[in-house]
């Protein structure tokens, strides 16, 4: 079986790949254009697929009939139509889990990064303005005791309420499509419902499954909604936040803030208008970039194929 890798991972998948017997198909050059990727595409049983530049919609099983099977190596699946791939028996791997820890510290250091003005005032220190001390400069707020509320309550909102809850002694309200008894139990969490949840965070944190319906679901109505003093983050899609609505929320200062480690598009403009507010903090989609996240992540990718090559279930598999 012929595996088409898109980019350099880990050697830890590769070696496992190669010591189970498949071919490796490995690009020239990684930046490649659509056609050149597709062209690789279509030499492969099975795609080993890093990032999400290129989509696996119904035009690209057209042109690669002889794909049988995709292991993303991601998490998120919101670039493939899972529906079309099920339809031809295409299975859809993705690496949950392993990556829950390092994204969530993500989420974690942006509500901290946030709430304590961190952009701001590293900047000033760059800038050479670093202040004389002042009793009423620079003052953040305090996470103790406060509301995180977590929209998509599975396996990366999980964790981030539990070192929250650790932490900072938050209290922990949810929206989800289901609730998480674990997380109640465990966490004492709350379901609510999405209005509660927007009117009474303090932290507002994003870690849903991306689909079309979440487009733009922070808009400006919701924004208006949220608390002053609210801080919103998101770690998951960028497509889930209106970043026009949110730039207009932070100006006036509908919210206190936000951290962001994803955007729409990626990578964000140098020049959007969001870099240059103070009350901002945003990352390049890190999020899972540890060592031992990407490594897990290269493993999974790699067992999710071998399954697959051995007729067996992946372990992961983004279809239903
Ligand atoms: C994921 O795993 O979905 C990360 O966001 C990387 O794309």
């Amino acid at each position: 079986m012929k595996v088409f890798i898109n980019k350099r991972i880990p050697e830890t998948g590769i070696t496992m790949l190669t010591e189970a017997g498949l071919e490796i198909i490995s690009p020239e050059k990684e930046n490649m254009s659509h056609e050149e990727w597709l062209g690789y595409c279509k030499k492969a049983d099975a795609i080993l697929s890093i990032g999400n530049d290129f989509k696996y919609d119904k035009k690209f099983f057209e042109a690669c009939p002889n794909i049988k099977a995709i292991a993303l190596y991601s998490v998120g699946f919101d670039h493939v139509d899972i529906r079309e791939a099920t339809q031809r028996h295409i299975p859809v791997g993705n690496t949950p889990d392993v990556l829950s820890r390092a994204t969530s510290d993500v989420a974690f250091l942006l509500m901290q990064a946030v709430a304590r003005r961190a952009s701001y005032n590293f900047q000033k220190v760059k800038d050479g303005n670093w202040d004389k001390f002042d009793p009423l400069h620079a003052l953040g707020q305090e996470l103790y005791g406060k509301t995180l509320g977590i929209f998509g309550l599975g396996r990366i909102g999980f964790e981030m309420a539990k070192k929250s809850g650790n932490a900072f002694d938050m209290n922990i309200i949810y929206h989800n499509r289901h609730h998480n008894e674990e997380a109640e139990r465990e966490l004492g969490a709350t379901y609510v419902s999405f209005e509660e949840l927007v009117a009474n965070s303090d932290v507002l944190s994003v870690h849903a499954n991306f689909t079309a319906e979440h487009k733009n679901l922070f808009n400006r109505s919701v924004f208006e909604k949220m608390k002053t003093n609210a801080i919103f983050i998101n770690t998951a899609r960028g497509g889930f936040q209106d970043e026009k609505d949110l730039y207009t929320a932070l100006v006036e200062e509908t919210i206190w803030g936000a951290g962001l480690d994803v955007t729409n598009p990626e990578p964000m403009s140098p020049d959007h208008p969001i870099l240059k507010l103070s009350n901002v903090c945003v990352l390049p989609h890190i999020g899972s970039a540890t060592i031992e996240a990407r490594n897990g992540m290269s493993r999974l990718a790699a067992e999710n194929i071998i399954a697959f090559s051995r007729g067996k279930k992946m372990r992961h598999c983004a279809n239903p």
